[in-house]
């Protein structure tokens, strides 16, 4: 039998699938690691903890199989985080992540002085503060001396291929988060690599994320446990894995991750931006494109508040408090920007919100207003494809809050369109298992192997009562930020 590794190196942990070549998932393992918030608003981790926990997980995860069975590994991973290597390849600095909000001014300058519409011809996309760009000039303006010693820039999962192959790669999908590449042409910018004081020699090969970049290095394999034969793909940005691995390929097709972040990840055969450039315009894992929504917060509003307020990880027995009759009908609102927000907003000062509560107010009605919350904030996405003509009728549903029954359904009836729920919620790693089954030539093509391997095992449809209460409630949740926009500012 073969066996294939798929792997999303998550924010809060990296998670790693054991897939059989029918597609089955033998074995999973999940091993945290710390994000460390140097200051409010940072977010920054090791590269190193990265990799030391992707090489205990791998030992972990094939100790029951023969290594030469193991034909290939496919890393997804979080986009846009900045990890540079001098050099002698030693990581310079500890990664920047998607969710930092320190590049306010850099940003700025981006959005206004080279300006939105220069940075969207150039890349399809605006400046967002979780890019990759704005990092690049943020260290080159306040740590020079880090700047001048940078000889390759890389994104998390594209640190992992490294350490495995030694080769500098980067996908396509995951490489259009940076701001650097022309995701029309498939190339680096060579714009906007001079705007940011950086060139080609500095940037990655790229790849299809299918594609295989190498084998495993002798002595890593050896560290590994595994043949040196085993292939690397490319992988892909953990999004676009995830779509691969929910089946989010034809055009118009949807997933709904609620990890970390949130998104709304919509297919697209054809290359296309939206009118204010809200939504993001990249390259899809599976050759083709996407267009894509992203909450800075949610399954992480959820962790923060059953963990670090309310002091359980017993998430289940909260949510049992919340029965169906109370949908729809809750007078607390939560505004779930508790790392600033992205989609639609774009507002780093933007911060997590309670408001409505009495005092007749429940920890029930606060779990809920946590999941409300999140499910507002991804409808405003939503919303935003509306605009563009995108119709979307039905969603998959993917990422560690997808395993809640109660989140399914408030998602469901908030944005109002169908969820059908995969029979894995790992969307992430059990897409880049399927990129690393074709780039072992398992499939002819990802669409393929996602028709072959993805199955739904539940829909769940609208309750037109409950439809009907959200939509009121949404209307209010919307008048929410925009009366606290100013506070932000003065209260960060
Ligand atoms: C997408 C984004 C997040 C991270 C989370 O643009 O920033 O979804 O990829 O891992």
């Amino acid at each position: 039998m073969k066996y294939y590794i798929g792997t999303d190196l998550g924010t809060s942990a990296l998670k790693l699938l054991l897939v059989n070549v029918d597609g089955k998932i033998i074995k999973t393992v999940s091993q945290g690691y710390a994000i460390n918030y140097p200051n409010p608003g940072w977010s920054e981790q090791n590269p190193e903890d990265w990799w030391n926990t992707f090489v205990r997980g791998i030992k972990e995860l094939t100790i029951e199989v023969n290594p030469n069975d193991i034909r290939a590994i496919g890393v997804g991973g979080q986009m846009h985080g900045l990890v540079t290597l001098d050099q002698e390849n030693a990581v310079i600095r500890p990664a920047i992540l998607w969710n930092d909000g320190r590049t306010d001014k850099q940003t700025d300058y981006l959005n206004t002085v080279v300006g939105k519409e220069t940075l969207s011809f150039f890349t399809a996309n605006i400046a967002f503060a979780g890019f990759t760009s704005p990092k690049i000039l943020w260290m080159k303006e306040n740590e020079p001396q880090n700047f001048i010693k940078i000889n390759k820039i890389m994104l998390p999962k594209d640190y992992i291929n490294y350490r495995l192959t030694g080769v500098h790669c980067c996908d396509y999908s995951d490489a259009s988060g940076m701001l650097l590449l022309d995701v029309k042409n498939k190339c680096w910018s060579k714009e906007m690599l001079k705007i940011c004081g950086v060139n080609v020699a500095q940037m990655p090969k790229l790849f299809e994320s299918y594609e295989p970049v190498g084998t495993l290095l002798p002595a890593v394999a050896v560290l590994l446990g595994l043949n040196p034969n085993t292939i690397v793909v490319a992988g892909a940005g953990d999004n676009a894995a995830a779509a691969i691995g929910t089946k989010t390929i034809a055009t118009g097709a949807c997933n709904i991750s609620l990890g970390t972040s949130g998104t709304i990840f919509i297919a697209n055969d054809n290359f296309s931006v939206d009118k204010y450039n809200a939504l993001h315009s990249f390259c899809h894992a599976s050759g083709t494109y996407h267009l894509m929504g992203c909450i800075l917060s949610a399954a992480s509003c959820n962790k923060w508040f059953c963990e670090s307020v309310l002091k359980t990880d017993d998430y289940t027995d909260e949510q049992s408090s919340v029965s169906d009759d109370m949908l729809g009908k809750n007078d607390v609102f939560f505004l779930p920007y508790l790392m600033g927000e992205r989609s639609p907003i774009n507002d780093t000062d933007a911060r997590g919100t309670f408001i409505g509560m009495r005092m007749d107010t429940t920890r029930a009605d606060m779990i809920q207003a946590v999941l409300e919350g999140v499910a507002f904030a991804i409808r405003d996405n939503l919303e935003i494809a509306k605009a563009s003509g995108i119709k979307i009728d039905r969603s998959t549903l993917c990422g560690g809050g997808a395993k809640s029954e109660l989140w399914q359904k408030i998602i469901c009836n908030v944005l109002n369109i169908k969820i059908d729920i995969p029979e894995t919620e790992q969307g992430p790693g059990y897409g880049a298992a399927m990129l690393a089954m074709v780039g072992d030539g398992n499939y002819s093509s990802v669409v393929e192997c996602s028709e072959k391997l993805v199955k739904i095992k539940a829909t769940i449809s609208p309750k037109k009562e409950i439809a009907d209460r959200y939509e009121k409630q949404y209307l209010k949740f919307k008048e929410i930020y925009p009366s606290v926009k100013e506070l932000f500012k003065k209260i960060k």
